[in-house]
């Protein structure tokens, strides 16, 4: 029970009177009568032998056959006959109805409700409060009633503009008492919402039974019937009587919804018959990723559901022993940054795209997902492999809400770029973290081509409107963001003319890279030293091909820098991407005093690709050369860890943008290290860090991936546990960081 329904004053009705005691109102009067909320509940019903049932099983107080002379008396009156019969019940009790007393009711529909008062009072009379709850079950007649029926379970309420507030607060409080979560609604948006939800489902099950039924061979089906049709038919089970009436309170409204489902269901028949795969595929993808999460569906939010809701601690590094040395071979998961962009492009391509060494975490997922809602069918993931079965560049369409892409700043920045082009109009939103980061850097320059684009002051929700022309623009970036010059390289696929973007330092060439593999044509030059201009044409198109994504050399990082600092390791890292835009990490290392050998280079789909061994060597500080800023721009936090293990100084400069990542981490570094007793002084663009020893203590990762990942590497050095809040964000990047970190003998566990 929660606070405010701890705190109520109980009994909050003298007496009720519940019109009909079968499942629904017998579950409402048990679980009011056990919780003491009413002082005498009254049962009415239409036969004695069950009302006398209801006494015995101490659903209600006292029985009577008469309801108008029931409610003379009542505070408060509950109807919960069939919903056809309210009418019925209002006409016989109206004259009886004492002016203080409550009314409400449970009934499937609500438009019907309304109009019954219409005839009845001529229209809701004030102290109606008109309600439904989302529960039930097969079973019927008052032996069903549960005391429990609606714990946790939602009620829905649909006051009316002159619903008196303290009826409304009366129901609210008694609904809560049971347990249940109660929201509010319009009337028309119930009884829709309900059809759809609730009512189409009742009637298709009761049509699939039946049409089996009458099958001469019915008693073979249903013995072999197993699974499916039993989870499928379960609530063909339900009361009929009950069912007719909802079926025709909400006549309308589940019409609308039959309609759009049979439309559905000869398509499907068709492309059944054609073996017409990919349509029955994406009926099949589409309806299981909207299954899985229904939830968000419900709420017209993309179907993203996170995968770690709840917030994580991880319990790093032993108390009692040296944890290490890191030890053995493993391949870390798929490179985020190739993951978005392979799921972008193929999306957008002609034919079918096939991804392996996907990177199944929430980040690149959210990026699938987006693509999902916007009509293009996906398979997969499964173990890493992906198909895409792309649309063309003009083939999107408008999702059913917004896109939700989580944490990712990847997701985000490169879709609004992509759908500046569109003919619709898009919604993205991120979670808090990426609420907070700055969009102008893509807003601006795409404005500039044209595109119309709403944010909050720079910053998430971003509107993207459609149906705009773009223009192609010469853009020289104020920052080194390979984000920003994607965005605008996507927004140029579908811009008149050329679009050239200039870069202050290099950046990661990814989308570039693809681009040349989908047949797109996307040139760079070099203009001085570190600046390059890079120009791509719109109007193009892309053939859709294989994309094999190398591990994340951003995840490797964590154990290039675990075995560096960890005496007595010996570690290989398998097919890491070595993109010489992203190899700053181990060009700093090295530079440190790092033992690092590259074996086995190969190109991979038009990516560098090599196993990376790294054995222990003592590490000395260095100034970080600022050209290797942008090429190790994610490797930061875990390089400050391998820092404070380091003999002497490293200073660190140029490095603001670190500062607009998932966290601050310049900051969020820089005080998790102080808290383990390291000297590490955060300035305006980086750190100065005096490597010495490491304390044990308890650090905030701030929900920031990185972070909790880089002092989960601190351990290794020391003195003592290192407990690490805020960790569930871990699974945007790396869902499997604690399986393999415990794999190569690091201490890592997660706290329940
Ligand atoms: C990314 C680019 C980088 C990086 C991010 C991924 C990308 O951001 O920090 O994790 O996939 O393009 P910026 O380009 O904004 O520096």
């Amino acid at each position: 029970m929660n606070n405010s329904v701890s705190n109520l004053n109980l009994p909050l009705v003298k007496r009720a009177v519940v019109i009909g005691v079968g499942l629904i109102g017998g579950s409402l009067s048990k679980a009011l009568r056990e919780a003491g909320a009413i002082e005498t509940i009254v049962g009415v019903g239409l036969t004695e032998h069950s009302l006398v049932r209801a006494v015995q099983l101490g659903v209600i107080d006292e029985y009577s056959l008469d309801a108008v002379s029931a409610v003379a008396d009542a505070d408060l009156v509950i109807i919960a006959t069939p919903v056809l019969s309210t009418e019925r019940v209002l006409e016989q009790i109206k004259d009886a109805l004492p002016a203080k007393a409550v009314i409400t009711d449970v009934g499937s529909a609500k438009g019907i409700v309304v109009e019954a008062c219409q005839h009845i009072f001529g229209g809701v009379p004030a102290r109606f409060v008109l309600g439904h709850p989302i529960a039930g079950s097969e079973k019927s007649g008052v032996d069903a009633a549960k005391i429990d029926l609606y714990r946790n379970h939602s009620v829905i309420l649909t006051p009316l503009p002159d619903t008196d507030a303290d009826a409304l607060a009366l129901v609210h409080a008694l609904w809560e008492v049971t347990g249940a979560k109660v929201l509010e609604m319009g009337v028309d948006h119930h009884d829709h919402v309900l059809a759809a939800t609730s009512h189409l489902p009742h009637l298709l099950a009761y049509s699939l039974v039946d049409t089996l039924a009458k099958q001469n061979e019915n008693q073979e089906i249903f013995r072999y019937a197993a699974g499916g049709f039993a989870d499928f038919t379960r609530i063909a089970s339900s009361d009929p009587t009950m069912w007719h009436d909802i079926f025709l309170a909400n006549k309308g409204a589940v019409l609308e919804s039959l309609d759009k489902f049979s439309a559905d269901i000869i398509q499907l028949r068709h492309a059944l018959e054609q073996s017409d795969s990919k349509a029955m595929l994406g009926v099949f993808t589409r309806a299981k990723s909207a299954r899985d999460h229904f939830t968000k569906m419900l709420a017209q939010r993309a179907y993203v559901e996170p995968m770690n809701q709840n917030e994580q601690t991880f319990v790093a590094g032993s108390s009692s022993q040296q944890a290490g040395p890191v030890t053995g071979r493993i391949r870390v998961p798929g490179d985020k940054s190739i993951s978005h962009r392979s799921i972008m492009l193929g999306a957008i391509a002609e034919g079918e795209t096939q991804i392996e060494g996907f990177l199944e975490g929430e980040d690149s997922l959210a990026t699938l997902q987006a693509f999902r809602d916007m009509g293009v069918v996906i398979e997969g993931p499964h173990h890493g492999r992906v198909s895409v079965y792309g649309v063309g560049l003009n083939g999107l369409s408008q999702p059913p809400g917004p896109l939700y892409v989580g944490n990712s700043g990847t997701s985000m920045r490169l879709l609004a770029g992509l759908l500046a082009g569109q003919s619709f109009d898009v919604e993205l939103r991120g979670d808090e973290s990426l609420t907070a980061r700055p969009m102008g850097r893509v807003a601006n320059p795409l404005a500039e081509m044209g595109a119309v684009i709403e944010t909050n002051e720079g910053k998430p929700p971003m509107v993207i409107r459609g149906g705009q022309s773009l223009q192609g623009i010469h853009y020289e970036m104020p920052v080194a963001s390979a984000q920003v010059k994607s965005s605008l390289i996507l927004a140029g696929l579908y811009a008149d003319g050329e679009t050239i973007v200039i870069e202050p330092a290099p950046t990661r060439d990814h989308t570039e890279r693809m681009l040349n593999g989908f047949g797109y044509e996307v040139s760079g030059r070099d203009i001085s030293k570190g600046v390059r201009e890079i120009s791509v044409k719109g109007g193009g198109k892309l053939s859709a091909t294989k994309i094999d994504v190398p591990a994340d050399i951003s995840s490797a990082a964590f154990f290039m820098v675990a075995a560096s600092i960890t005496p007595g390791s010996d570690l290989t890292l398998e097919h890491v991407g070595i993109n010489p835009t992203r190899v700053g990490v181990v060009n700093i290392l090295t530079q440190m005093g790092a033992d690092i050998e590259l074996t086995n280079d190969r190109i991979v789909g038009g990516e560098p690709v090599a196993d990376i061994r790294i054995r222990y060597a003592p590490l000395k500080g260095i100034n970080i050369p600022e050209d290797q800023v942008a090429l190790a721009i994610d490797e930061f936090p875990v390089l400050f860890v391998a820092a404070a293990c380091a003999e002497g100084t490293t200073v660190l400069t140029g490095a603001e943008e670190l500062r607009v990542k998932e966290s601050d981490r310049i900051q969020a570094m820089a005080d998790g290290l102080q808290t383990l007793g390291v000297n590490a002084q955060a300035t305006p663009d980086g750190m100065i860090i005096e490597g010495g020893d490491i304390g044990a203590g308890t650090i905030d990762s701030l929900g920031d991936h990185r972070i909790a990942m880089s002092f989960a590497v601190a351990s290794l050095q020391s003195q003592g546990e290192i407990e690490i809040l805020n960790c569930a964000n871990v699974a945007t990047s790396f869902p499997n960081f604690v399986e393999l970190a415990t794999q190569v003998g690091m201490s890592v566990r997660v706290l329940d």
